[in-house]
């Protein structure tokens, strides 16, 4: 392992956001290491989402900041975010895919947006992203007549075509039956070693911890309740760590 591999690609100190009254994050600090993949688990509706879209300025802390490759987002104003979104990119929870865009365009997106021109590269990017996530024969479609797994699969695409440094990947999961939740997992870790990239993943699949994850945050109340290995995750004697794991796995049992 390179000395350079332990420096954080993202770091997030004491970051706090609300809406109205709801503290949602009461004080975030997180390090997230360069070419790592960190999944962030808990409860639905504590602020995971939250916590991702300000890494990309989508959302501005009330206190806090977040600093990614040496920049301090969230002192940037909206049109100078367009360089750590270019090293950043976010597959959105739900998708996101313009409705009007075949799965082709879509895809084409992100390189189009980042100022490529050449025809001949843009194919064969889009090409091999859809073929990585088994898309490129439905490329014509629009994403209503996609499936709920095709679209996230769309989605994911989008991701990573740009072969950004940095992946913030929100449910990559969810909706999908476990074999193509399997290629996903198996996407996510290829994207590290062949490409280096830093992984953001947030999940509620506890299959995915024990199979991609380099180290997990546990989110709960507003703040990184546990952070360490899977295997460290697993040995955790917390209650909450030990209720969230066990209530996840008692669903295959
Ligand atoms: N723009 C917003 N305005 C007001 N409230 C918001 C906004 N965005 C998020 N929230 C609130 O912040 C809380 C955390 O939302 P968030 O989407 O981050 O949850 P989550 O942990 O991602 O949940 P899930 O696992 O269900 O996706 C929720 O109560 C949500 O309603
Ligand atoms: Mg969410």
């Amino acid at each position: 392992m390179s000395a350079d591999k332990t420096a954080p690609f993202i770091q997030i100190r004491n970051l706090k956001k609300r809406f109205g009254n709801q503290q949602v994050l009461s004080g975030i600090n997180l390090d997230i290491r360069k070419g790592e993949t960190l999944l962030i688990i808990g409860p639905s509706g504590e602020g995971k989402t939250v916590l991702i879209k300000h890494v990309i300025g989508l959302l501005r802390p009330d206190e806090g900041s977040v600093v990614v490759d040496g920049v301090e987002v969230n002192k940037l104003k909206e049109r100078d975010l367009a360089p750590v979104r270019k090293r950043v990119s976010m597959l959105f929870q739900g998708g996101a895919l313009f409705d009007s865009l075949t799965v082709e365009q879509n895809t084409a997106f992100p390189l189009i947006e980042a100022g490529v021109r050449d025809s001949a590269e843009i194919t064969l990017r889009v090409r091999e992203a859809l073929e990585a996530v088994d898309l490129y024969e439905h490329k014509h479609k629009l994403p209503v007549n996609l499936s709920g797994g095709m679209r996230k699969r769309a989605g994911i695409a989008r991701a990573i075509v740009g072969r950004t440094q940095c992946i913030l990947y929100d449910e990559p999961n969810s909706g999908l039956d476990p074999i193509v939740a399997d290629v996903i997992d198996r996407m996510i870790l290829r994207m590290q070693k062949r490409y280096g990239v830093t992984s953001l993943v947030v999940t509620h699949d506890m299959g995915s911890v024990f199979k991609i994850s380099d180290r997990v945050a546990f989110l709960k109340r507003g703040v990184i309740h546990f952070l360490g290995t899977p295997a460290e995750l697993k040995a955790s004697t917390d209650p909450e760590v030990r209720d969230f794991i066990e209530g996840r796995s008692g669903i295959t049992s």
